[in-house]
């Protein structure tokens, strides 16, 4: 571990987003939601790389669909610190499924469906190490 837990987590800026010129107008949203981005990158997945990103997810039956998905185009990776930042960035991108999201919430306003759901954020401060790791070294965190 890099950094201490509890004041971090990881985010991704799906396929979807990118192509549709969402980047600009959801890092605004993370911004003044009082995150500050500590990493980012533009970059792209490859099949193999989202295969073992979402690695917890392999059995499930909507696996194939999601690695595709997200080795289809770049996405932006970031890291984001705030107070409680975890919890605090499940709340502002919304429910996994964009059906369910709140009114105003990134997943609400850009997201087309549960796999194609624009933005990812960690679900724990143990998976906001572990998927920060994943694109970051400690030299590329600010
Ligand atoms: P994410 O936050 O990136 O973490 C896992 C992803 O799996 C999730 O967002 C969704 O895009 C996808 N996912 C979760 N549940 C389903 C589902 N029932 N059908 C399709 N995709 C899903």
């Amino acid at each position: 571990m890099h950094y201490m837990s509890g004041n971090q987590t990881f985010t991704m800026i799906k396929p979807i987003a990118v192509k549709n010129n969402k980047i600009g107008p959801i890092l605004k949203m993370i911004n003044e939601a009082g995150f500050r981005i500590k990493a980012m990158k533009f970059t792209h997945l490859t099949k193999q790389q989202a295969c073992e990103f979402y690695a917890v997810h392999t059995d499930k039956y909507f696996f194939e669909d999601l690695t595709s998905f997200m080795s289809s185009g770049p996405i932006v990776a970031a890291i984001l610190e705030k107070e409680n930042a975890v919890a605090d960035y499940r709340k502002l991108i919304g429910a996994t499924d964009p059906a369910k999201a709140e009114e105003g919430t990134i997943r609400k306003l850009y997201a087309e469906s549960m796999s194609h759901n624009a933005v990812h954020g960690s679900d724990s401060d143990e998976n906001a190490c572990i998927e920060g790791d994943f694109f970051f070294s400690k030299m590329e965190r600010f």
